[in-house]
């Protein structure tokens, strides 16, 4: 059959719309994504001391979408926070080497990328919010001089600074935000200093947000009022958050899939749901044993039974 020549302008047409789509695509997101917005495939990070090396996190992988909080659990020295630095080669170079290992951002490898790149990344792409906001913010600066200061390092883009500090601040829930400016830390509580912390974190609307045991410093009030701010952060933005936590009863109200660590591996993964409903691991059972529930008798705390798991 002969091709119908009446037909091949709009068929060019066509062609020719859908290449401009797939090139602007292409040109406002830095690179064509499937997949995971942000994935771990198979990370292993040690320390060195003298010809000493210490393997602290050993094959992990995990895979976070956008709109989804995955919390990452376990216990204390398991590798929650050295994992969460490397996503951006935030670990100090000589102690610590990562030995294999991929890292993923929208389809893009991170872990290869030259240090101007990652500088673009970490902050503006991938932000984080760390568990003592008292030590994070600087004493002696106002909150409004650290919150221009990462306004200005990572968003070049933003023009009118004052306006969009206040836009900040009233978005963490900060009321009489542009007087708060003026505060220093001291003078704020700590749950207003996690939620300046977190400001300063979207002052560049990051797709990604780590946020390494936010509220593990404050008190359980202020603890829910800003897991409730993230978890509308990520409904009104799309936001993909990295949770870490010891804590199964906010991985239990806020994650939607939870990976257990334990000596620097995941011994345990899924929906927070099934992991709720049938732990398999002794330390997953052991921590959600932890959850404190209203009128249940006083008992002894679970421990682990390490002969049971191994090691
Ligand atoms: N800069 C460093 N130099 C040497 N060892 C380190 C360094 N940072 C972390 N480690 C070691 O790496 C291991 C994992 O540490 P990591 O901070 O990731 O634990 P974590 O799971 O975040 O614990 P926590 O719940 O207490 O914060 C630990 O054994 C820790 O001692
Ligand atoms: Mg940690």
């Amino acid at each position: 059959m002969g091709e119908d020549p009446a037909r091949k302008p709009d068929y060019d047409a066509e062609v020719g719309a859908f290449c401009w789509f797939i090139w602007r695509e292409v040109l406002t997101t830095g690179a064509m994504s499937e997949g995971p917005l942000l994935a771990v495939e198979d990370l292993r990070v040690c320390f060195r001391s003298g010809s000493e090396e210490t393997e602290v996190v050993r094959g992990v992988s995990w895979s976070l979408d956008a709109g989804e909080i995955l919390a990452v659990v376990g216990e204390s020295g398991s590798g929650k926070s050295v994992t969460a630095l490397a996503l951006t080669r935030l670990l100090p170079p000589a102690p610590a080497c990562v030995l294999a290992g991929k890292i993923f951002y929208r389809g893009e490898e991170v872990l290869g990328l030259p240090e101007k790149a990652l500088r673009r990344l970490r902050g503006k792409e991938i932000a984080y919010v760390f568990q003592e906001p008292g030590t994070s913010l600087n004493p002696v600066y106002t909150v409004g001089f650290q919150l221009a200061e990462a306004i200005r390092r990572h968003c070049r883009a933003v023009r009118d600074v004052k306006n969009r500090m206040v836009e900040l601040l009233e978005e963490v829930g900060i009321h009489e935000a542009a007087s708060r400016l003026e505060s220093y830390p001291h003078e704020l509580s700590g749950g207003m200093q996690q939620r300046v912390m977190i400001a300063m974190a979207l002052a560049c609307e990051p797709r990604v947000l780590v946020a390494d045991e936010p509220t593990t410093a404050l008190d359980v009030t202020v603890q829910k009022q800003i897991m409730d701010l993230l978890a509308r952060l990520r409904r009104e933005h799309g936001m993909g958050i990295v949770l870490i936590t010891h804590n199964f009863g906010v991985v239990a109200n806020f994650a939607d899939k939870v990976a257990v660590m334990f000596r620097g591996e995941i011994v345990e993964r899924g929906p927070t749901a099934k992991i709720l409903a049938a732990p398999q691991h002794p330390y997953t059972r052991a921590l959600i044993g932890c959850i404190p529930r209203l009128g249940q008798r006083r008992e002894r705390l679970v421990s682990i039974d390490r002969a049971e798991v191994g090691r």
